[in-house]
């Protein structure tokens, strides 16, 4: 409730931003110097491959794995509230060669089933589900946009990363999210609760990955016939 109305206040198509451009710049450099190939290729091995996949990449930021997700072949659209990163995006992406090639939309990661009508084969959601409006309708959101037969990925820090590190109000706004579901702002899910709440939809497969204890990381299913 709260963040959908700090949503309809600031709106990224009337220019409103949260990150700026320095920061979306130092980000981008560092994330492009290290793009995680063997995820790609475990994602690969997991799905089947990209060729020919069309592939969501939800909170896409500087664009890099929507390039390399497109650049092996996949029919890519970024989503993304900011502008500092869509700029970016469509930049890297020119230069990869792949000018046309990828759709851009800009908008809030909750609004995306809203704005783009259309399922997709992947959806690829890489460290920036804490800024849904809640944890319980992002999960609703995300599997919405995969289409029967495709996938969700997901890879996101819990509510035990830094956490002797926060301050009182990000304390109380963990606890709050984390004991009723009420989200203010953008606390960190705690652990196990993205399972939890994916395996409330008809599934064919639910792989959890714990083994970064940081880190939630889910690829599931959608149960259903692709074709
Ligand atoms: C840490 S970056 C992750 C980007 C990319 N998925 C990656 O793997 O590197 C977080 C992303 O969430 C986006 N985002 C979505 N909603 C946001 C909000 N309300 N406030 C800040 N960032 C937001 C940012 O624009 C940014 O692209």
């Amino acid at each position: 409730m709260f963040n959908r109305l700090h949503a309809r206040l600031h709106r990224p198509e009337r220019g409103w931003d949260p990150v700026s451009p320095q920061h979306a710049a130092s980000y981008s450099e560092d994330e492009w110097s290290r793009i995680d190939t063997a995820l790609l290729d475990d994602l690969e091995s997991s799905i089947g491959g990209l060729a020919g996949k069309t592939v969501l990449d939800l909170g896409g930021g500087p664009g890099h794995y929507s390039v390399a997700m497109a650049l092996r072949g996949a029919r890519v659209t970024w989503h993304d509230v900011s502008r500092s990163y869509l700029a970016i995006s469509r930049d890297k992406a020119a230069q990869a060669g792949l000018d046309g090639q990828i759709d851009f939309s800009l908008g809030y990661l909750d609004e995306a089933p809203r704005r783009l009508r259309k399922r997709f084969d992947l959806v690829f959601n890489r460290i920036c589900w804490y800024y849904s409006f809640s944890d319980r309708s992002f999960a609703a959101a995300l599997v919405s946009l995969v289409a029967p037969g495709g996938f969700g990925y997901v890879d996101t820090t819990h509510s035990g990363y830094r956490r002797e590190e926060l301050g009182g109000s990000a304390r109380l706004r963990t606890w709050l999210n984390e004991r009723a579901g009420i989200k203010v702002g953008h606390p960190y899910p705690p652990r196990g609760r993205l399972a939890r709440l994916f395996l409330r939809y008809r599934l064919a497969q639910l792989q959890v990955d714990y083994r970064v204890s940081t880190n939630d990381r889910i690829l599931f299913q959608k149960a259903g016939d692709r074709s």
